[in-house]
């Protein structure tokens, strides 16, 4: 930044004032002696316009001459205009090229989705996907924000890992010096030694999993933030999630509101995101889906379908919590009357996008943990640190992760998960 320049987002305050605009050519519209700029400088869109009378003629020669994605530097006065869409206008007096873009690759006309995805790099400058990388850092704020102010210590977990947190199958593996180190792909079993230390806690940071299913939810890299709690039941956790859930929608959507109407979001059903959320046992919802058409047998997870039927019979996110253990990972608490029964929460989004959370309450026994670990075929040795929670002040306790990408696909209401993230690592894109 410098001293004499404006940013579009300050605009208002600048009425009727000279600002110096420093962009982008968003596009242009020539209209003979009037010369319209979009520009764009990373804050907002502003129309400048040139009057070849107002102005010198290699001004205008230069507003002729510019072309999309071309760097620019726009002098002029501002003036509020009710009709434009962020009220106001510049009248240019002065258009100086910084660089003159040729040929720039992605027009105002449709392009197929594998194109645009291999020119990602300059497709973060289009207006849609400008919106949704906004809109992803308010939630990331919301999320921090809440977090910071409830008690909750931020402390980060390691991303090289010796063993798995969640699936074995979905580990990437990389060499240690020889040995085998994993990326992370959940920070939860540091969180659990975390919280006997500082009672509350969270991690945010990326996470790793090689999903070979390739999905419209599902990303090899993706971001989950962590909280995890002593002294907490599934209950607990429950409450904790739908007052977080619930803040950070109603952040975004006051503070991005002008971002979520240029991707035509329809917010009408995220207002209604209020606490307290509707709760459903696995067991009913079994029973809900076999109503509805869409059949499981007791024991299965839950797979799109499914978690789509069950999250159209309500009006709000809804928690399904108690799934079978079988279907859930070796950490899980059971419940002591039907141990069957983990005492697990999902919490499933409204409108088709499934899973944003999932979470619960983690086994304080150290003989439970034991044989689960060996029931699920994982190396103890690997484990004895974590074990050793469980000898030395173990404590009822839980947590839960939320998916930031689908959380962020659900809020602006994206038909796929790779447009929340700014370089999508999928099954079959590593590029750019
Ligand atoms: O349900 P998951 O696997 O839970 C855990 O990893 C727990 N250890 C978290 C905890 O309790 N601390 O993943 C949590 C969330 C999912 O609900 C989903 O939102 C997101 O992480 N997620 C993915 N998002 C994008 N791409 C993927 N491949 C994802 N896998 C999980
Ligand atoms: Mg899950």
């Amino acid at each position: 930044m410098q001293e004499d320049q404006t940013y579009i987002q300050d605009i208002a305050q600048h009425e009727g004032e000279e600002v110096t605009l420093k962009g982008w050519l968003f596009r242009s519209t020539d209209k003979g002696k009037l010369q319209f700029l979009m520009l764009r400088d990373g804050t907002g869109f502003i129309q400048c316009v040139v009057f070849q009378k107002a102005v010198s003629p290699e001004t205008f020669e230069a507003a002729r001459r510019v072309t999309q994605e071309s760097s620019l530097i726009v002098r002029g006065k501002v003036r509020k205009e009710p009709r434009a869409p962020g009220g106001y206008e510049v009248d240019a007096s002065e258009v100086q090229i910084v660089q003159l873009a040729q040929d720039y690759p992605i027009t105002p006309k449709e392009h197929g989705v594998d194109f645009l995805m291999d020119r990602r790099h300059l497709w973060l400058r289009s207006q849609s996907q400008w919106a949704v990388m906004r809109v992803r850092a308010t939630v990331i704020r919301a999320i921090r924000d809440w977090l910071d102010s409830h008690g909750f210590l931020n402390l980060d977990t390691p991303i090289l890992t010796p063993t798995s947190c969640e699936d074995t199958t979905t580990l990437f593996a990389t060499d240690y010096f020889g040995e085998p180190a994993y990326l992370t792909q959940s920070g939860q079993l540091y969180n659990e030694a975390h919280i006997m230390a500082f009672g509350k806690v969270y991690c945010f940071g990326p996470t790793f999993r090689a999903e070979k299913s390739k999905t419209r939810r599902h990303l090899m890299e993706f971001w989950m933030v962590e909280p995890e709690m002593a002294y907490a039941d599934l209950d607990d956790c429950m409450k904790v999630e739908e007052e977080f859930v619930s803040y950070i929608v109603q952040t975004t959507l006051r503070e991005r509101a002008y971002e979520l109407s240029l991707l035509g979001r329809d917010t009408t059903l995220l207002q209604n995101v209020t606490p307290p959320f509707p709760r459903i046992s696995y067991d009913d919802a079994v029973k809900l889906l076999n109503e509805k058409g869409v059949p499981i047998t007791w024991g299965e997870d839950f797979g799109a379908p499914h978690e789509t039927t069950i999250a159209e019979s309500f009006d709000k996110p809804v928690f399904v919590h108690h799934y079978p253990a079988q279907c859930k990972a070796f950490y899980m608490e059971v419940e002591p009357d039907r141990p069957e029964l983990s005492k697990s929460v999902d919490l499933l989004a409204p409108e088709g996008y499934g899973e944003i959370i999932g979470g619960g309450e983690r086994t304080a026994s150290l003989e439970l943990l034991e044989r689960r670990i060996e029931e699920h075929k994982l190396k103890r040795e690997a484990y004895e640190w974590y074990l050793d929670l469980r000898r030395y002040g173990s404590v009822p306790h839980a947590g839960f992760g939320l998916g930031l990408e689908r959380t962020v696909a659900w809020i602006c209401g994206l038909s796929h998960i790779r447009e929340t993230i700014p370089f999508p690592r999928m099954l079959t894109r590593l590029y750019p």
